[in-house]
């Protein structure tokens, strides 16, 4: 059985954690087949946009602790090392990702919903950092990615109370971009990633990578990498494609050079 599905919906992948029966949590098995299906991903060259969601009622509810009970100190820091290359490995791919949160995603989920580039929720999901309640903290990104979505106070909260909070109110403090109802959370994260398919390649590509590394860098030095970025763009077949399809009234067709 594939631990992590992928599908092709023409130039949009869908990756499905596909573990069911334990809420598709996170064992070293399944980040090894996430990080496998980012490695397929990275060399797709056809490739515009990737949706990632769980098989059954969850994203994924968290690292599998049946797995952790036995690590030793050791161990953990791997198998922490390992959730955070394969996210990290998610987060580097040059088309953007979108996390459908079809149900809970908890610990490891919450983590994986915001190594993509956004969230749109099923109003089933539920959210949540949870490990205190294991004596345990988050190890795939919840004290260092979920703080630059959400901000501090709501990262405090979550980490420090480990107690979840429904689709609602992830989308008012801007864990998830939009709600939708669960028979339309999958059609509506496709459709983004048909529009983003649509636009010019590289520019999705560079843009994505400015946001990425624009929000840990000081303002002035984001704003220089943008402007050499921007000159860069000029120098591709689609901008000078996307400007004359603009100016003569018609579709551009972006060939991604
Ligand atoms: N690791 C390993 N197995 C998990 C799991 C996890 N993080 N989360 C759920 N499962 C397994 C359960 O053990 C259960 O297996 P079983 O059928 O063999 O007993 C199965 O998934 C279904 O879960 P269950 O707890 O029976 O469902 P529920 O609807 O009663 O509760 C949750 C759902 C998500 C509230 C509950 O499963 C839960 O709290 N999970 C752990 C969340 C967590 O702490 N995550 C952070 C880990 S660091």
């Amino acid at each position: 059985m594939d631990l992590v599905r992928l599908e092709r919906h023409e130039a949009v992948a869908v990756l499905t954690l596909n573990r069911p029966d334990a809420l598709n949590a996170l064992d070293r098995a399944t980040l090894e087949a996430l990080g496998g299906r980012a490695a397929e991903l990275a060399a797709d060259a056809e490739l515009r946009a990737v949706v990632v969601t769980g098989e059954g009622r969850a994203f994924a509810a968290g690292a599998d602790i049946a797995e952790m009970r036995g690590l030793s100190p050791t161990e953990a820091e791997a198998f922490s090392r390992l959730g955070h290359d394969t996210f990290a490995a998610l987060e580097a791919l040059p088309v953007p990702t979108i996390a459908a949160v079809n149900g809970f995603a908890l610990g490891g989920g919450c983590e994986l919903a915001c190594a993509c580039d956004w969230i749109y929720a099923s109003e089933k999901a539920r959210f949540g950092q949870p490990e205190v309640n294991l004596g345990i903290l988050p190890g795939f990104g919840g004290t260092s990615r979920l703080v630059r979505r959400v901000g501090i106070g709501w990262a405090r909260e979550l980490v420090l109370t480990g107690a979840p909070i429904k689709a609602d109110e992830a989308l008012r403090i801007g864990l998830a971009n939009r709600v939708f109802a669960p028979e339309a959370l999958l059609e509506a994260a496709l459709a983004a990633g048909r529009t983003i398919a649509e636009k010019g390649p590289v520019a999705v590509a560079q843009a994505k990578r400015l946001l990425l590394e624009g929000q840990d860098a000081d303002v002035r030095v984001a704003s220089a990498l943008e402007r050499a970025t921007f000159g860069l763009v000029f120098s591709t077949r689609d901008r000078e494609e996307g400007m004359a399809a603009f100016l003569e009234k018609r579709d551009p067709g972006f060939e991604g050079r």
